[in-house]
């Protein structure tokens, strides 16, 4: 894989698809960096000491981006890999839907990852490399339904991936982007609850009947795939799009 001592970034690592991929990197010897807004993890982290290889996990909100100068000494002063990966969804068909909601979806999922991946690029383009790999989602591709904002960011995170890897692809920084389908996580467990009847676990079975594979994704799946885009073993890939998501898309 060759990630001994890079240097990871990723946001949203305090959970679900970016917790399993913040392990899948100290399992490489990598350095990782976590952004999230999410207190009682980092306090997990400290106390429990689950994650000891993890050099540096910061709370910080990728809407909020600490100036380049801070960013600079969480990341010892480079930045080898950048994982985009905090996202929200807020269920409402555009009718229902506050324009505070909208604007909410829009400022983490999208915004959030432009600001990140700015900050990201100053380093990446001193270094003369670098890789960053999005967090995107089928929601990008087809539409899922009730999430309109959310299905809309995804969209801008696929062409914001493209543009990205065309415009600096001379300065050897490869851009990518993986759209995972239904991944069992946190995030997808609060809005099951909330818009369906019956358990979790008899939600989590029916979702799981509209993928060929017959059942939802695990976070390491997608994990495995950011360790791929990260490595050399993809070198030749840029502006890619992986979709992850047990033939959703395929049918
Ligand atoms: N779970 C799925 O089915 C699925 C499918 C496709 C795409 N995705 C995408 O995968 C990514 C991770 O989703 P997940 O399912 O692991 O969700 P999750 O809710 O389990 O984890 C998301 C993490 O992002 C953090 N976060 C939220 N806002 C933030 C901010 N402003 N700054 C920093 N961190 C912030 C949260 O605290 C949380 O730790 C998201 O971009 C999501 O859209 C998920």
């Amino acid at each position: 894989m060759n990630l001994t001592d890079k240097t990871v970034l990723i946001t949203g690592g305090a959970s679900g698809i970016g917790y399993a991929t913040v392990q899948d990197f100290l399992g490489q010897q990598a350095n990782v960096v976590v952004a999230d807004i999410d207190k009682r993890r980092e306090k997990q982290w400290y106390e429990k000491k689950i994650m000891t290889g993890c050099t540096l996990c910061k709370r910080t909100s990728q809407t909020k981006l600490p100036a380049s100068t801070q960013l600079n000494r969480y990341t010892f002063g480079g930045l080898d890999v950048l994982i985009n990966n905090a996202g929200i969804e807020i269920v409402a068909p555009i009718h229902e839907m506050e324009l505070r909601d909208w604007n909410k979806v829009l400022q983490v999922n999208l915004t959030g990852m432009f600001l990140m991946s700015k900050h990201a690029l100053k380093h990446m383009l001193a270094a003369g490399k670098g890789n960053i790999i999005n967090t995107c989602s089928v929601g990008g591709l087809v539409a899922w339904p009730d999430i309109p904002a959310y299905n809309a960011t995804k969209g801008g995170v696929l062409q914001l991936t493209k543009s990205m890897a065309v415009d600096y692809a001379k300065h050897q920084i490869r851009v990518n982007c993986v759209c995972p389908g239904i991944i069992d996580t946190p995030l997808n467990e609060k809005s099951f609850l909330e818009n369906n009847e019956g358990t979790l676990e008899e939600i989590k079975k029916e979702k799981a009947k509209v993928n060929p594979l017959l059942r939802l994704g695990k976070p390491e799946e997608i994990a495995n795939v950011m360790l791929f885009l990260a490595s050399d073993l993809s070198s030749y890939m840029t502006g890619s799009a992986i979709t992850a998501d047990g033939g959703y898309t395929a049918q």
